[in-house]
């Protein structure tokens, strides 16, 4: 199964470089593929991180990637993009009919923005949903991977939606987000994110204060 990213921001922030970086972790360099970055972008736009862990990007769109099995562009009866508000659920028999799995790689915003639905419009691929919360890039890929290549039922994923971080005794961030928990029930998050958002927290009341 391959997972695609197109990359909606502008640049690379702290957050997205986290996601991603976490996203090659999860499912292996070599099954992921940033794509759409800016016609300009070189090697020296990238952040060293990725590259260090091979990630593979392309300022071509997902529908212009070359399958590496048949070496024509990726066929689109074989592609599906996670969007938040499509109609049907994805499901584990879903993954007999994909093997691209697109995701816009844009931050959560809250409330939602809709910017996935450029992405259905642009390509026309079947959109499939994962449940009715919005999830970060990391988070929808890793449960879609749950899904499809684990074959576990999306009710039978445990999440949890709306997480409090809390840092100390003042301070504390809840996350607008639904996260996928790991088996010690705490919410799977990047490496590095809950020290991003307490920093993020802090500038946010510095800003406020200032
Ligand atoms: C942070 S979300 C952005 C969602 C945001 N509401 C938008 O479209 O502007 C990043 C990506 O994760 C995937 N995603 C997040 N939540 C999802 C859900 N509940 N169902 C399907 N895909 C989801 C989508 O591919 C989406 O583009």
């Amino acid at each position: 199964m391959k997972y695609v990213i197109e990359h909606m921001e502008e640049g690379f922030s702290e957050w997205v470089r986290l996601e991603y970086a976490q996203i090659i972790k999860d499912i292996g360099a070599g099954n992921l593929y940033l794509t759409s970055l800016p016609s300009q972008t070189t090697q020296a736009d990238i952040p060293q991180e990725l590259l260090d862990l091979g990630l593979q990007w392309t300022t071509k769109p997902v529908n212009e990637l070359i399958d590496p099995a048949t070496n024509e562009p990726i066929q689109s009866e074989r592609t599906c993009i996670l969007y938040p508000r499509a109609d049907t659920d994805l499901v584990p028999e879903d993954a007999q009919t994909y093997e691209w799995l697109v995701f816009g790689g844009i931050l959560g915003a809250h409330p939602p923005r809709d910017l996935t639905l450029e992405l259905i419009k642009k390509y026309g691929y079947t959109g499939k949903r994962l449940g009715d919360k919005q999830m970060s890039t990391d988070t929808a890929v890793r449960t879609t991977n749950i899904i499809l290549e684990r074959q576990t039922k999306f009710e039978d994923i445990k999440f949890i939606d709306y997480p409090e971080f809390r840092f100390n005794k003042s301070e504390a961030v809840e996350m607008p987000f639904r996260y996928v928990l790991d088996s010690e029930g705490q919410p799977i998050l990047p490496k590095g994110m809950l020290a991003l958002i307490k920093k993020d927290s802090e500038q946010s009341l510095d800003d406020l204060l200032a």
